[in-house]
């Protein structure tokens, strides 16, 4: 076996879920700071097949090329329990298909269907869609500023990072505000659900499948209004748009807008309070930043890459192939670590260095072909706007207390971030 390879570095006896995929991967006790096991990986095993039989990828140049690569794709079923219980508690079938079969959102299909329903939705996010919602974003950040200076003392995940794109996202969707604390709550809980299955205990898929049908039922009867009396936002636009004779089925609509509705929010938030903490962890950074608002963007960049929201994804071999000396039979489980890719030193140099000045937007937190982030530029524009009026608004950014991680592994983030603001 080659080091490339190896298959066993949990203790023989560790059978616990986390023990399974090895080399202490996933622990509790690295989720404030994964990147030394990632490190540790890549030298060892950058492809590495672990004991819960998915083959990992930690190094840049794999990772980039996976995610380029068409013969990586989905196959069906990634996660059996959830898929199970989806179908059997799809009762009324407002996420299957005429066949009965369970319809995904595509952040989770292969073309055709994938770039077939990418399209219905892309017009609303390029860059140029995007900018006219600055004004907006720039109002909605300044008044949560005004409340959270009157206070000084705030968590800024809730009072701030969160509460930013949660609002942008549901005023997008144009969600009613008496709705917002439901619709978050499914949202945490779909979030949380985005990790390895197998690293998940069974009664959170079933709470993560009671919540994907909660939200479905819920976009199902909000579209139904926007049909009959449309607005000009974007459900009602994904509830009546045509092209070519083309339009959205039910199921589609529905799965899209649980999409939009996830990815649009919860890894911005994440950015936005990881910035912050990078920025307090790295004072000459932040001081750099001070002086020179107009670097924020390229803040925004160079946190993307130090420490981003998605630390995962997953691909399976749609075809037999082989990837340096492993073989991969179709049908093969691929992890790619895009944490660990993002602080390889092959790719940036002294990658443990938070470092405003990089200048590369080559990172890979919001991957690469077909599935690069559609909301990129949405994401960028919050996070720089977030960041930058932060700093112009105050003259202290200081941590309180300890900052808090979610105990997800997927989708990184910070739970709580407690901060003194002057
Ligand atoms: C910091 C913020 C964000 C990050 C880091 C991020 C990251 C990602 C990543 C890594 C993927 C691809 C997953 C894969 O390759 O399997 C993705 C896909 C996607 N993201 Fe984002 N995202 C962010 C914000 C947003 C926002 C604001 C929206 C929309 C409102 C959004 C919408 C989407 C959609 C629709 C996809 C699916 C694209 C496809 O499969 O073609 N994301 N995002």
């Amino acid at each position: 076996m080659t080091t490339e390879e190896q298959t066993v570095n949990s203790t023989p006896d560790d059978d616990t879920p986390i023990g399974r995929v090895g080399f202490g991967l996933f622990e509790p006790a690295t989720r404030a700071n994964p990147y030394p096991v990632y490190h540790r990986l890549r030298e060892q095993a950058p492809i590495y097949h672990s004991p819960a039989g998915i083959h990992i990828f930690s190094r840049y140049a794999d990772a980039a090329a996976i995610l380029c690569d068409p013969r990586f794709g989905y196959s069906e079923p990634r996660a059996p329990l959830g898929r199970a219980l989806l179908t059997e508690h799809d009762r009324t079938g407002l996420l299957r298909d005429d066949h009965g079969k369970s319809v995904s959102s595509f952040l989770t299909r292969n073309p055709p269907d994938h770039n077939r329903l990418r399209r219905f939705v892309a017009p609303s996010f390029t860059p140029r869609a995007v900018a006219r919602l600055a004004p907006r974003i720039t109002a909605i950040t300044d008044a949560l500023l005004d409340t959270a200076l009157a206070s000084r003392e705030v968590d800024l995940v809730e009072s701030f990072a969160y509460a930013l794109p949660f609002t942008v996202i549901c005023e997008l969707l144009d969600i009613p505000a008496a709705d917002h604390t439901m619709v978050q709550h499914w949202s945490h809980t779909m979030a949380r659900g985005l990790d390895p299955e197998f690293l998940v205990p069974p009664q959170r898929v079933e709470q993560r499948v009671r919540a994907v049908l909660e939200t479905a039922a819920y976009f199902h009867e909000l579209s139904a209004q926007r049909r009959a009396h449309p607005g000009s936002d974007l459900l009602s636009e994904l509830a009546t748009i045509e092209d070519n004779g083309d339009a959205l089925t039910a199921p589609e609509l529905l799965s899209t807008c649980l999409l939009l509705l996830v990815a649009g929010h919860e890894s911005t938030a994440s950015l936005i309070a990881s910035g912050v903490l990078a920025l307090l962890d790295h004072p000459d950074q932040l001081a750099r930043l001070r002086a020179e608002p107009g670097l924020a963007a390229a803040a925004v960049e160079e946190v993307l890459r130090y420490d981003p929201p998605p630390q995962l994804v997953f691909r399976a071999t749609l075809t037999d192939l082989t990837i340096g000396e492993s073989f991969l039979p179709a049908g093969t489980m691929a992890m790619v670590l895009l944490g660990a890719a993002n602080r390889d030193p092959a790719e940036f140099p002294d990658p443990d260095r938070l470092d405003l000045t990089r200048a590369t937007q080559r990172h890979l937190a919001f991957s690469q072909g077909i599935h690069f982030c559609l909301g990129a530029p949405l994401a960028r524009l919050q996070a720089t706007i977030a960041l930058r009026r932060l700093l112009e608004r105050t003259t202290t950014v200081a941590l309180n207390g300890q900052p808090r991680w979610k105990p997800n592994v997927a989708l990184r983030g910070l739970e709580a971030l407690p901060i003194t603001l002057r």
